[in-house]
């Protein structure tokens, strides 16, 4: 890795800039109570970083349910709309600690950044954290049609960038989208629980000790 010239910084954004993570949570329980189910926040697990139908499949797998392609459709725009109603209160002072810190030492350091998320609510998240401006593109679930692990979002998000995959790193807190990472031939920082994301080629618990010397120093050994 010795000698790579790093250009970019592609960030997931639910889990990794604010923890939304438990906003969805609480829609999907919502929903699964509704179904007539529990649905436990270890499960929750299996549904981070992957598409609202596939969530929806797997809540459905675990409750042992089968709904018709219309019922889904209906039961995932309920989610949606509990899920919107809970992140149109989202604050700036939810912003993940030294997240902001840490992007202004990257402009500073002339490196690009971008949102790299499978979230079709990531402009609204974006907007109510008045975070819009700070990424140089923003690829989210309504710019592709691969989820993730599928690297669709973080290779449109390089080629926006106007970068290669290897001067790009991923910034990642599910185990799918590490794998996306890595399947577009990407590295990835894992943001989190060291024993869900064991494939990341570093993990940190935040952004708050980071900074970008530390992030060259490590994946340049
Ligand atoms: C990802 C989340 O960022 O976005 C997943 O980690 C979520 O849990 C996915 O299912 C899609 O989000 P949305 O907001 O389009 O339902
Ligand atoms: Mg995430």
């Amino acid at each position: 890795m010795s000698g790579v010239n790093f250009k970019a910084c592609i960030f997931d954004l639910d889990g990794v800039i604010v923890d939304t993570a438990r906003y969805h949570y609480l829609a999907w329980r919502r929903l699964a109570h509704e179904l007539g189910f529990d649905f436990s926040l270890e499960q929750n697990e299996r549904l981070k970083g992957v598409s609202r139908m596939r969530s929806l499949e797997i809540l459905l797998e675990v409750g042992g349910k089968t709904l018709s392609q219309t019922e889904m459709e209906v039961a995932a725009a309920r989610k949606n709309a509990w899920y919107v109603d809970y992140i149109s209160r989202l604050q700036p002072e939810e912003i993940l600690p030294g997240v902001e810190k840490f992007l202004n030492e990257l402009k500073e350091q002339g490196i690009k950044t971008a949102i790299g998320s499978a979230s079709k609510n990531a402009g609204l998240i974006l907007r109510r954290l008045n975070l819009m401006d700070r990424f140089e593109t923003i690829v989210d679930g309504h710019k592709v049609t691969k989820a993730k692990p599928d690297p669709e979002i973080f290779l449109t998000a390089a080629r926006e960038l106007g970068v290669k995959v290897s001067e790009s790193i991923v910034f990642e807190d599910a185990q799918a989208g590490v794998e996306a990472a890595h399947n577009g031939k990407m590295l990835c920082i894992g943001v989190g629980d060291p024993d869900m994301l064991e494939q990341a080629d570093i993990i940190i618990n935040g952004f708050e000790q980071l900074t970008w010397e530390r992030v060259k120093t490590w994946l340049s050994r």
